[in-house]
């Protein structure tokens, strides 16, 4: 039966995941004493004893759906938009979809966001700062909005203008920074140590944003009646969403739901920055130098030494994955025969993990049989679409018939 929950969450501590370090999980953190990402840690035991699956599969379809897995109190109320669950879209052979440009703000990050600004607010805070390749800040934005707090977004000069509308639609402040996104994350590490009171979101460098993007491996668990696919394709960045996934199968692992065989985890970059394959393949530990030069337009991948660096390449090894690494044009290429052949329109991230999937089939590295998730971690409007002049003949049918109906 699930009940006793009557301390609030499930939360045990704090671990750094460097050293294992305990910290306690009342209280604002943000890296561990090493300089490392803690990871929130459950008492999976009392999980298991209270929890009852079919129950919690009964309830709205949404994120929350997973409430006693996150760190919210039990009398907490998170901050929400309206964080639906994604579905998944076939989309030939063993290829499913996993569409998150379906969630608030256009993106999986208002999963990680709607956690980490519902937990800065419980702990009292009301100024937020985010470096973001843009994804991130707007999500930010607008869960800081609905919160009634200042956020400060850092975001590179080329940021989608998309993007960076929305953000300022959201009553964010916006500071364009020339560089990439770790520039921007420098300046927010600099400001925050400064300014008694901001908030540093950055990726990682908070406990929370990791446990919001946890619930796509649970989403996923759940969609495929507790039998997972057999390959994820992810596009990453910074890997919260890689690392949170593996996070949520290992807890439901050890609450019994799940067992058998785990996906193979395959990280998705583009050779315009792919320090995680470079560190992978070389048999490095983590990201020792940050990729140079970034040429690649993607912008979700443009993270030259992800914090996470090395939780990352632990999931490639403990899953058997792989890195993959596609160019641009490839991106493109399948980003624009998916939306004309499928009526799918992806963003270039989730097109980047599409080409990849095509590449591994073609090396035997991926049965063209196996069930295989394409994460679509943002919808595709958000990235500039082709500009459209129309050609002769459409003018001159246009026309031909304003004629024909006397206009
Ligand atoms: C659309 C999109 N996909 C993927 C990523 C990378 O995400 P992660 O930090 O979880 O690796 C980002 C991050 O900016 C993004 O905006």
């Amino acid at each position: 039966m699930q009940t006793s929950r009557s301390s609030g969450s499930y939360v045990s501590h704090l671990e750094c995941s460097r050293t294992g370090e305990r910290v306690e999980h009342d209280r604002v953190h943000g890296l561990s004493a090493s300089g490392a990402p803690l990871l929130v840690r459950y008492d999976l035991n009392r999980m298991k004893a209270d929890l009852d699956r079919d129950l919690i599969c009964s309830r709205t379809a949404d994120m929350w759906m997973w409430r006693a897995f996150l760190p919210l109190d039990a009398e907490t109320q998170p901050v929400s938009l309206g964080e639906t669950m994604t579905p998944l879209i076939p989309a030939g052979g063993g290829i499913m979809i996993k569409d998150e440009g379906r969630l608030p703000t256009g993106s999986f990050k208002a999963r990680g966001m709607a956690v980490a600004v519902s937990m800065a607010r419980h702990f009292g805070k009301t100024e937020l700062a985010v470096p973001t390749a843009g994804n991130a800040g707007a999500a930010a934005a607008a869960y800081g909005a609905a919160a009634g707090m200042n956020v400060n977004v850092f975001t590179p000069e080329d940021t989608p203008k998309v993007t960076v509308q929305e953000i300022v639609l959201h009553g964010a402040d916006v500071y364009q920074v020339p560089g990439l996104i770790d520039t921007c994350g420098k300046i927010v590490r600099a400001i925050t140590a400064t300014e008694t009171g901001w908030h540093d979101l950055s990726t990682l460098a908070e406990p929370y944003r990791l446990e919001g993007k946890k619930t796509m491996g649970l989403e996923l668990a759940f969609q495929f009646g507790w039998s997972l696919p057999d390959v994820i394709y992810y596009p990453t960045g910074g890997g919260t969403g890689f690392i949170g996934m593996w996070k949520a199968f290992q807890e439901l692992r050890h609450l019994g739901w799940i067992d058998g065989k785990l996906p193979r985890m395959v990280s998705v970059q583009t050779h315009g920055c792919n320090p995680i394959k470079l560190a992978f393949e070389n048999g490095q530990d983590d990201v020792e130098e940050p990729f140079s030069p970034v040429t690649t337009v993607v912008p979700g991948v443009r993270v030259p030494k992800p914090l996470g660096g090395r939780l990352i390449i632990e999931v490639l090894r403990a899953s058997e994955g792989h890195a993959c690494a596609v160019s641009d044009d490839e991106v493109m290429r399948a980003q624009a025969q998916i939306a004309a052949q499928q009526g799918i329109n992806l963003c270039p991230e989730g097109a980047a993990c599409l080409a990849a999937h095509a590449l591994d089939v073609a090396a035997g590295k991926t049965g063209p049989e196996e069930t295989a998730i394409i994460f679509n971690t943002a919808t595709g409007f958000k990235w500039p679409m082709p500009d459209v002049k129309p050609s002769a003949a459409s003018r001159a049918l246009v026309e031909r018939y304003m004629g024909q109906i006397g206009r």
